[in-house]
């Protein structure tokens, strides 16, 4: 079953039935000022931080309620709906609605009763607060008079948990007062009085808003019960029941924003209003208010200038092959998917409700390979920023703070950074991502500098880039267990596995091999000859330590326990099967050609699912070691035989460097957002972007995703995608074009920005091959191999690869 399709012009995602099957949502904003809306209006925003600066409520795990509703009542009749399909919920036989989410902003359209509506949901670029521009049309033959509401619902407290959960204080901190064309919420209004600069008890008054431009205000309400009734829900607020609000705001119990205007319109006439919400001061807000004088201008500049911000930011890499959902996910969706993660971690969406106020080690360097090929620049600002983030030890912090402040942190050696992050220690796998993420980085610019740039540690001390990664190889080689492989310590990327100081992690092995190859090229540019020898020969021991303890039968084990048992041996009667052992086999290198078919050929056989590969196999529950806490979850589900997305970037990784493009795409179209758009109701979540997982073969559910938006998965596929299928093989001089594509593509192309050029790629593939070159030209000029050499780049490049 489908709810909408892809408008692939306007790169927008079109609701046409708004009763989807879970909130299908958008982001909005920057972290400035950030906010989430779904198909239904529902959602939430934040000042700066989604934990500490919550400015509208949303209530989690429920309905898709609050949001940002707008009612539209004919009082002629007193008939009533809104300009989204919920909160009023009318018949969708008299109800006609599309809701269109595009690169940062959302519009939804709805025709009722004569009348037309477009709202437009959208941060205008650099700003601090949202606008809901609405403009409405008369479609019928008679004059029409119709009151319009906009309803705001703020927190009682900026911190998202003193919201929901400490009411013997957060009701009783918060006022509203109306100015004219505003309601103003203050909380902590009674310490007006306190000098600027000082606080009490670290406490401030705080001000938000919420007002309406273009349009005079008739009526106002600043009290959420005042406004809805008790015991009327957002479906029929008695303030638009009645056609009036109380002109009242709360002193105590819950604020809100809610202000009604009368629109009279002729037949055919159309007008535009915006309403404005923001955390700012009275004047401030004023200010903002008095922009918006003439609405039907300002907004569409504003939405205008957002769609070329986005638009030209995902434009640097765009393809066209015979696959649309291929096309429309690498183009677009995970293009934006990966600047979502990119700026937004794992802070703020529907399930994540805001609390995490940090990044994650890991994730956060993983999330960066996603936007490498399109916005390098913001790349390599993160990148900095992370091995600030990398301890003097050569650890990762495991929680870097959002107000991270490098040379002066605490690490998971103080007592005080435990209590504060509550990480006790450090994981295996944090900064061996740094490898391929700083890699990628330099290969895709040819910012060899970079190498030698001074950046400070954590804690304490500085070095160069080059020095951060070879720090990085020290702490591994600083926490190697009891076969001479890495340590599993509190976790590796799995966190669900705890294999401790004296187990010993496979995945963590060949990330480790993989990383000791990945810093012998930076050495050897470095012409640091006896380091080099030193990881040539420490990666050798290392590899064959692998070979030796970690290779069972027809595949490569999970690891090993602290008792020094085996993890994923074919004979264990659960979990004898993983996935990433396999797929970081091929990745890192380490697997020989027959080994590299053997496994991922037993991979298709006894993990895919027509959703993707699952994480392992049988699933824990009898059986699990004292680590294997993916038992807590129910079988099918996340690392406990779920298909955790983001494995799956690994395996298209993986099937094409061995060339095998066929099963590299199957792997693609199983998990692909986009492919799915026929069956919603079994996924549930957005055809438009990644979720962490879908539940498994093992699982009632299977089919199903979760934990929309903000996962590894976004930029794990894009590189497994654009690296892998596509074959864009960057390295420090020049690119590689490999693809590995499906037999049956017979040509497609590519349009790349390179290093201050543009890259109009063509493959052609008569022979009907998955991958390999039989000619490259360059400009017309033929090439060694599938390699292009800098030198050959013209800013206006024109490349010819012939498969073969
Ligand atoms: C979640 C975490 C990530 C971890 C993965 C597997 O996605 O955010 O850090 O690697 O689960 O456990």
């Amino acid at each position: 079953m489908r709810y909408g399709y892809f408008d692939e012009e306007n790169k927008e995602y079109v609701i046409t039935r708004p009763d989807t099957p879970a909130p299908w949502v958008n982001y909005l904003g920057s972290p400035e000022y950030g906010a989430i809306v779904s198909n239904n209006a529902g959602g939430y925003s934040f000042a700066k931080s989604g934990a500490n600066g919550r400015i509208l409520r949303y209530v989690f795990n429920q309905f898709d309620q609050p949001g940002r509703y707008i009612y539209l009542r004919d009082n002629e009749n007193a008939d009533y709906w809104s300009a989204s399909w919920q909160p009023v919920g009318k018949d969708l036989k008299e109800y006609k609605c599309e809701c269109r989410h595009g690169t940062a902003y959302t519009k939804m359209k709805a025709q009722y009763s004569g009348i037309t509506s477009e709202v437009r949901y959208y941060v205008p670029l650099g700003r601090s607060y949202e606008v809901w521009n609405l403009s409405v049309k008369n479609d019928s033959d008679r004059e029409r008079e119709l009151t319009i509401t906009g309803y705001a619902e703020f927190t009682n407290h900026s911190n998202y948990e003193q919201d929901q959960v400490n009411l013997q204080y957060s009701q009783f901190i918060t006022r509203t007062v109306f100015r004219g064309d505003r309601v103003q919420q203050l909380i902590h209004a009674n310490l007006d009085q306190i000098e600027e600069g000082k606080e009490v008890d670290h406490k401030i008054v705080s001000s938000r808003f919420f007002g309406l431009a273009g349009a005079e205000v008739k009526s106002w309400s600043g009290e959420k019960e005042g406004f809805l009734g008790r015991y009327h829900g957002y479906d029929r607020p008695t303030g638009v029941e009645s056609g009036v609000l109380e002109n009242k705001g709360n002193y105590n119990g819950n604020g809100c924003g809610a202000l009604s205007t009368v629109l009279t319109l002729q037949p055919g006439e159309a007008k535009e209003i915006a309403f404005v919400a923001g955390m700012k001061k009275d004047a401030e807000a004023a200010k903002i208010l008095a922009d918006y004088k003439d609405p039907a201008a300002v907004c569409e500049k504003e939405i205008k200038e957002l769609i070329c911000h986005w638009h030209e930011k995902i434009s640097h890499f765009q393809i066209k092959t015979p696959s649309q959902e291929f096309d429309t996910m690498i183009n677009t969706w995970n293009a934006y998917n990966c600047f979502m993660t990119f700026i937004w971690s794992r802070a703020a969406s529907f399930t994540y409700c805001g609390l995490r106020n940090g990044y994650g080690y890991r994730d956060t360097v993983q999330d960066i390979q996603g936007v490498i090929h399109l916005a390098p620049e913001m790349a390599k600002e993160k990148i900095r920023f992370m091995l600030s983030a990398q301890v003097d030890n050569g650890g990762g912090l495991p929680l870097v703070k959002f107000t991270h402040n490098p040379g002066h942190e605490d690490t998971p050696d103080d007592v005080s950074y435990v209590q504060e992050t509550g990480h006790p220690e450090y994981r295996a796998d944090d900064a061996l991502w740094l490898f391929p993420t700083v890699y990628k980085y330099i290969a895709e610019t040819g910012d060899l500098k970079f190498i030698d740039e001074v950046i400070p540690y954590a804690n304490k001390g500085t070095a160069t880039v080059y020095e951060h990664l070879k720090q990085a190889i020290t702490f591994s080689m600083n926490h190697l267990g009891k076969h001479g492989m890495p340590a599993g310590l509190y976790a590796d990327w799995n966190d669900c596995l705890r294999l401790g100081k004296d187990g010993e992690s496979a995945f963590v092995a060949m990330q480790f091999y993989y990383a000791m190859r990945i810093l012998k090229e930076f050495a050897q540019y470095k012409e640091d000859s006896v380091y080099q020898s030193y990881l040539e020969e420490k990666q050798k021991e290392l590899g064959a330590l692998i070979q030796k303890y970690c290779w069972n039968e027809d595949r490569f084990i999970r690891g090993y326990t602290e008792t020094g048992e085996m993890i994923g041996r074919r004979s264990d009667p659960e979990a004898n099967m993983w996935l990433n052992p396999q797929s970081w086999a091929v990745i890192s290198g380490l697997a020989s050609k027959d080994q590299t078919n053997q496994i991922l050929d037993l991979v298709y056989e006894r993990l895919n699912t027509e959703y993707g590969a699952i994480l392992m196999d049988p699933p824990y529950h009898a059986h699990a070691f004292d680590g294997a806490l993916a038992v807590i979850y129910n079988a099918g589900s996340k690392e406990n035989a779920g298909i955790f997305s983001q494995s799956q970037g690994w395996l298209i990784l993986a099937e094409a460097l061995r060339g095998n493009g066929e099963k590299a795409f199957t792997y693609f179209m199983e998990n692909a957002p986009a492919a799915q758009n026929d069956r919603a109701e079994i996924r549930k979540l957005e055809p438009y972007c990644y979720g962490q997982f879908t539940e498994g073969k093992a699982s009632p559910n299977f089919g199903e995703s979760h934990v929309h938006w903000l996962t590894g998965t976004a930029s794990t596929v894009m590189v497994g995608c654009v690296e892998g299928i596509l074959g864009m093989r960057p390295d420090f001089y020049g690119i590689h074009v490999s693809p590995s594509v499906p037999k049956s593509w017979e040509s497609f192309e590519i349009e790349k920005d390179f290093r201050g050029c543009h890259l109009q790629i063509k493959v052609s593939n008569p022979g009907h091959v998955q991958s390999g070159c039989r000619e490259l030209l360059v400009n017309g000029k033929k090439m060694e191999g599938n390699y292009i050499p800098q030198q050959e780049l013209t800013a206006q490049t024109t490349v010819e690869l012939f498969m073969s």
